[in-house]
């Protein structure tokens, strides 16, 4: 068993006491942390309603936290802008790390937790649990078997609403010192998906970015496009606008020999998947599309629990976690890159050393 703790009660938490009782035969959840007292009770209640007798503390600084009962375990799901104290402070007391996507708003603070997490021989993971949506593992496993062939292009698209009241809720949304705009919250999920499958390594990006209107610092609409290095085409829109609610978001890949569009609120129903050996592998699309896949009851998915599933099993084999901090640090390097390209209007190469501070005051002219 391996005692976590929860730092940052906000909306997100409740998905991690869901990622606490799905694992319950591995997690015991010790403690729970928010400035405001309020939520962090809130979060007991909770976890109580499926363990009515667990003892969880309730704490306001999680550094007290620290020194009264070391975690095995923390996940941390506070405001992004916080991320990088936070982690790098549990790190070094010597505690494993989930963190919340983004994982940080600069490149060189996401180098330092990862240097961070080596030298503790800790493990640090980010929370980008769509990488665990059936349809997109399904795509993952095709891709891994060679069935695109070469990989041609690809496109996500992020068609969400994220209103007045939604920004209102928490001031430090779409801020640069606490979040960025809607790539960095919303969409850098859909980025990490494409550049997972497209090869984890652009090299280059050109960007448009718009803050078009929500009452925010950042950006609410973006589109780029990403060059890989083996010359493959990535495509993204993304958007917190569309009227008048959560569209969709939808990943597409293009290769040589396959195609496939995985759509849904929240890239989780197989659209379009068509393979060149699909009669002999026997998963032609007739079979495969399955026309009363339901949509998860929220924007985040299922994937939390089974990301927290993946840690503790990366922490038991000693292997880096599915999405590893370096992993994880690919898209808000992508993003920070489309954010250059916006800032200097020319296209920006990775990597890219460059943070969401350089952004500040650049749609207030
Ligand atoms: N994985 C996902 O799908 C997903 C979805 C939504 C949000 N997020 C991420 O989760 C994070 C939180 O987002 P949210 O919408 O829940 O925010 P929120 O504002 O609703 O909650 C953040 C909470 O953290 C608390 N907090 C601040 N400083 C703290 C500290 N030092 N110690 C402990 N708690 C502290 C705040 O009081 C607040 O309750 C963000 O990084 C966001 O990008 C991820």
């Amino acid at each position: 068993m391996y005692n976590v703790a929860l730092i940052g009660c906000g909306r997100i938490s409740f998905k991690h006491i869901e990622g606490f009782v799905d694992n319950a035969g591995k997690l015991n959840l010790t403690a729970v942390c928010d400035p405001v007292k309020k939520r962090a009770e809130e979060k007991v209640s909770e976890y109580q309603k499926k363990f009515p007798d667990a003892a969880v503390a309730v704490y306001e600084d999680y550094r007290e936290m620290l020194a009264k009962q070391k975690p095995d375990i923390v996940t941390i799901a506070t405001e992004s802008g916080k991320h990088f104290e936070i982690t790098v402070t549990c790190l070094e007391a010597g505690c494993h790390v989930i963190c919340e996507k983004p994982m940080a708003l600069s490149v060189k603070d996401a180098d330092k937790m990862i240097a961070v997490a080596k030298k503790n021989k800790r493990k640090l993971a980010v929370c980008f649990q769509n990488r665990f949506n059936a349809p997109v593992q399904k795509l993952r496993t095709a891709l891994e078997a060679g069935r695109f062939g070469r990989i041609l292009h690809g496109m996500v698209q992020i068609r969400w609403n994220r209103n007045e009241a939604y920004y209102a809720e928490a001031p430090w949304r779409g801020t640069w010192e606490q979040d960025g705009g809607t790539l960095m919250n919303q969409c850098t999920h859909g980025i990490d998906l494409l550049q997972w499958i497209m090869g984890e390594n652009a090299v280059r990006v050109q960007a448009q970015t718009r803050r078009f209107m929500r009452p925010i610092e950042a950006e609410d609409f973006g589109a780029a496009i990403v060059e890989f290095k083996n010359g493959a085409v990535g495509i993204i829109e993304g958007t917190a606008d569309i009227f008048p609610t959560n569209l969709n978001e939808t990943l597409s890949i293009f290769g040589e020999k396959g195609s496939v569009v995985i759509g849904g609120l929240a890239v989780n129903k197989l659209e379009t998947w068509r393979f060149a050996d699909a009669n002999s592998v026997g998963d032609t699309e007739d079979k495969i599309l399955n026309p009363n896949e339901k949509d998860p009851p929220t924007v985040y998915g299922f994937g939390h629990s089974v990301l927290f599933k993946d840690f503790i099993n990366s922490i038991e084999s000693d292997r880096e976690p599915l999405v590893s901090g370096e992993s994880g640090k690919k898209a808000l390097e992508i993003i920070l890159a489309i954010y250059k390209s916006q800032k200097t209007g020319k296209p920006a190469g990775l990597p890219c050393d460059f943070s969401t501070l350089k952004m500040k005051g650049i749609f207030d002219k």
